[in-house]
């Protein structure tokens, strides 16, 4: 029988409840509930064990809730949200939507899981998705016109999400180029965009956002750079489905804006948090790197650098701060 599911449901009060009754309640052995207890610690989740008292989550954990996450969700974002499908495991929600999209899903379908076996980050990087309480969020979304149009949507959804988390009351975070959400330099949530379609459209595109909520140091070793939660950044931990409503409603009203009017209404608040306005940097490509003034971004999402008293514009390439 599978246990793992009602057993996370039963921890994630936070409170201690002895195997016994775990037994009783899930109607199987002492040692199928140790065993869940091994895995659902495998997989992420900080459980410790007190003799007397039971097993106990060291942080409660709100499990995704469709109901819940839909009561968050503006009555504009309810009319275009045909599906919402929330998995316990699957392995990337971005590779189900694009799954999904080629058989002719609705547009603003979207995907949640609790865990991403292989979650995908950008430049082909993996985006560690342990199970504990982070936000792994895809959503379909149908644009009329090819991807052609769509140079700077990335930034436009970084700013989606600046937004959701200004609404839920998260303070000090800052974006960079093109569309990582950092907390203290550190990174907090990321963003990856894929896309489908012919050149003269419709584009189908799959908006992937990782939100750290609540990342335990455990999985978190395998993160291959500096990283952060929201329990961290907020001192406390957010509730998951109230935060994944508000950023369903701030993305669906990007988009639909983004569609009229492109990237140029977003700029504004780009600027205002991007982390390396008017900063020295260096921005790293492939082969070379090259140094300058940070100007901010233009309409089509290029990083604007001052390099000898002239701006040039790039599309890709790694930022950091210009070593002293
Ligand atoms: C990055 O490297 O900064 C982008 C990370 C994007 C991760 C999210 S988690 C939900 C969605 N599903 C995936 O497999 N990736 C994106």
């Amino acid at each position: 029988m599978k246990i793992l599911e009602p057993l996370f449901t039963i921890l994630a009060d936070g409170r201690f409840h002895s195997g016994e009754r775990l037994s009783q309640d899930l109607q199987v052995s002492r040692s199928s509930v140790w065993n869940g207890i091994e895995k659902l610690k495998a997989m992420g989740l900080d459980i410790y064990a007190v003799k007397g008292q039971g097993y106990k989550l060291a942080e409660p954990v709100e499990p995704l809730d469709k109901e819940k996450i839909l009561q968050s969700t503006t009555p504009e974002a309810k009319l275009h949200l045909p599906h919402i499908d929330v998995h316990w495991s699957v392995d990337s929600t971005n590779r189900y939507l694009m799954e999904l999209a080629k058989y002719g899903a609705q547009s603003g379908h979207v995907c949640l899981a609790e865990i991403q076996t292989a979650g995908r980050g950008r430049r082909g990087r993996t985006w560690i998705s342990p199970f504990g309480g982070n936000v792994y969020l895809s959503q379909l979304w149908r644009f009329q016109a090819g991807p052609a149009s769509l140079g700077g949507l990335s930034l436009a959804t970084a700013v989606a999400v600046a937004r959701a988390l200004q609404k839920i009351g998260v303070q000090g975070f800052a974006l960079k180029w093109p569309n990582d959400i950092l907390a203290g330099g550190k990174k907090l949530a990321g963003i990856l965009l894929e896309i489908s379609g012919e050149a003269a459209g419709p584009a189908n595109v799959v908006c992937g956002i990782g939100i750290n909520v609540l990342l335990n140091d455990e999985p978190a070793k395998a993160i291959d750079q500096p990283w952060t939660d929201l329990r961290h950044v907020s001192r406390t931990v957010p509730s998951r489905n109230h935060l994944v409503g508000v950023l369903l409603s701030e993305l669906i009203d990007m988009y639909i804006e983004f569609e009229t009017n492109g990237l140029t209404p977003f700029l504004p608040e780009w600027q205002q948090w991007d982390a390396y306005y008017d900063k020295p940097i260096q921005l790293s490509m492939q082969e070379n790197s090259i140094q300058g003034i940070a100007r901010g971004v233009d309409a089509q999402g290029a990083l604007k650098l001052e390099v000898g008293g002239k701006i040039r514009t790039f599309y890709s390439g790694e930022i950091s701060l210009r070593p002293l």
